[in-house]
């Protein structure tokens, strides 16, 4: 596969920029809509391989992507360890009993990714629809992201109850991230073992944490799962949301392309670290604006980056919402530039 995705990845400079978007599949398409309406819950529709498979190629489809990502949730290894989780229309997801003491996290399963079925079979038939066209990208959560989902039950704005959990009980605190690190690793390995020929990790959350606090509370566990997951064939994509204090830590990990998110400066960061390589960072909240500010802003960052090997996206997922046509004037910039 010549993939200009792949081959920025790996640092190659292209006369073409690659472009792929997170949460390309979503809400905002019609025909996202049509599939999910099909499915009262949305766990239902993710373990549904063929819907899942249909959502995953629709936006490559639609905007001729160099990517596609796999439509699944990071969410869907914590009941490997036991948990319930729940996705609550208009409220996000829910885990029924949070971890809150050392017992808990005592209390947990190990059972194997091996067991989640649906990925594999959702891998397969998507490799199918995609004919080889663009290489298909698998992803995890950062274990400190998917810890805040096990402690706090549900999306927080502080991680107050997980910073909770870490000063009270540091320990068990440690022994559930170590877990949930090697259950990761695992997992985006079988990703790459069923056919992804890149693995993304989403750690969306760590912005949340100052730099003394990353290093021990997240930082750690993401290098494991970046480390058991990595290949020469199939580069890795580290995205942090909110992070950009985090930059001097984030750029140690073990992963082939960083991902900005959109509050990151991309001429500073350019600078300061000009043997990397980054992925994104327009604000998902400027595909609001029109195709003409749009276009403006899309080419200023082709300009900045154009020389250098660079993987173009937007700072974040794009937005329930959004304007179909501001999201092709995007990609369009980008394939124009
Ligand atoms: O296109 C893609 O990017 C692939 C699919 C994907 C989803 N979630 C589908 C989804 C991916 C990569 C994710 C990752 C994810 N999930 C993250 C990390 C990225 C980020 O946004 O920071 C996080 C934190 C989650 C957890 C999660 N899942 C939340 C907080 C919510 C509710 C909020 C919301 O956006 O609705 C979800 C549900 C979810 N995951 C939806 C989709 C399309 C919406 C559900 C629906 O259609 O009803």
């Amino acid at each position: 596969m010549d993939s200009l995705f792949l081959k920025n990845c790996f640092g190659e400079k292209t006369d073409k920029k690659p472009v792929w978007m997170m949460r390309q599949a979503g809400r905002y398409l019609p025909e996202y809509l049509e599939v999910r309406n099909r499915f009262f819950d949305f766990l239902s529709f993710v373990k549904d391989f063929r819907a899942a498979a249909e959502v995953t190629v629709q936006p490559v489809r639609r905007f001729h992507l160099d990517a596609a990502i796999l439509f699944s949730d990071i969410l869907v290894t914590l009941p490997l360890l036991g948990l319930d989780v729940q996705f609550i229309p208009g409220v996000g997801p829910k885990i029924t009993s949070p971890i809150r003491d050392e017992e808990a996290v005592r209390a947990l399963r190990d059972d194997s990714p091996e067991t989640l079925d649906f990925t594999r079979e959702a891998i397969f038939k998507t490799l199918d629809l995609l004919r080889g066209e663009v290489p298909l990208l698998g992803f995890v959560g950062g274990p400190l992201t998917l810890a805040s989902y096990a402690i706090e039950g549900g999306t927080s704005k502080n991680l107050q109850e997980t910073k909770k959990f870490f000063w009270r009980y540091p320990k068990a605190y440690h022994e559930l991230l170590s877990k949930i690190a090697n259950l990761s690793g695992e997992y985006l390995n079988l990703q790459r073992k069923w056919g992804c020929r890149a693995l993304v990790v989403m750690d969306s959350w760590a912005g949340l944490l100052s730099e003394e606090d990353y290093r021990e509370m997240a930082y750690p566990y993401v290098k494991r799962v970046l480390e058991m997951a990595a290949s020469k064939e199939t580069p890795s994509i580290h995205y942090a949301n909110g992070a950009s204090h985090l930059i001097g830590e984030m750029v140690k990990l073990p992963a082939h392309v960083l991902g900005l998110d959109w509050r990151s400066s991309l001429i500073h960061t350019f600078e300061k670290f000009p043997d990397k390589i980054f992925q994104g960072n327009l604000d998902p909240a400027l595909l609001f604006s029109t195709p003409a500010i749009i276009r403006k802003r899309t080419r200023e960052i082709c300009s900045l980056t154009k020389n250098r090997a660079h993987i173009m996206n937007l700072g974040h997922g794009v937005l329930p919402g959004t304007p179909i046509e501001n999201v092709r004037a995007f990609v369009e910039a980008v394939k124009e530039f």
